[in-house]
């Protein structure tokens, strides 16, 4: 992780520049989440205030600050697209056969939910993303199938 932040310094003008791309090196390494430690660690590191770091992280929805984080995170967008053409279902059936609200993980540890903003596929709308990745042109009969593919 050190090796690839470093790296960083020769694609951005100062280290402030550098706090997502450095959140997305340790959030890769530590298995797409992000603890309050590992915020503080990247504060040290580039040595800017860790409110500076908490800001970029809890700003932008591709830090995953769930904690515990399931091993499957579910990313579903709310965005116009999707929500036009049905994300509040996709949603709503997710809480109900998972048993969780955006923001939580399952007991087991296994799905976490969110919900993001747009994920760039709006043309395949409504969509999720399951780590890394993208399930597109959904219906609750589709979520159900994807869920059961984790099993
Ligand atoms: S609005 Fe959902 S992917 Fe763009």
């Amino acid at each position: 992780m050190i090796e690839e932040i470093k790296a960083l310094e020769n694609l951005y003008p100062d280290k402030r520049s550098q706090v997502m791309g450095a959140l997305w090196v340790v959030q890769r390494a530590r298995a797409w989440k992000l603890t309050k430690a590992d915020l503080l660690d990247v504060a040290e590191f580039l040595d800017i205030s860790p409110v500076e770091v908490q800001a970029v992280a809890t700003f932008y929805t591709m830090y995953n600050l769930i904690e515990p984080m399931g091993r499957y995170h579910i990313q579903v967008c709310q965005n116009i697209s999707c929500t036009l053409l049905g994300a509040e279902n996709l949603i709503a059936h997710l809480e109900k056969v998972l048993g969780i609200k955006p923001g939580e993980s399952t007991a087991d540890k296994k799905f976490s939910i969110s919900t993001v903003e747009c994920l760039g596929s709006c043309g395949t709308a409504p969509m999720m993303q399951i780590n890394d990745d993208y399930y597109e042109s959904l219906t609750v009969e589709k979520v159900d199938e994807i869920l059961m593919s984790y099993k």
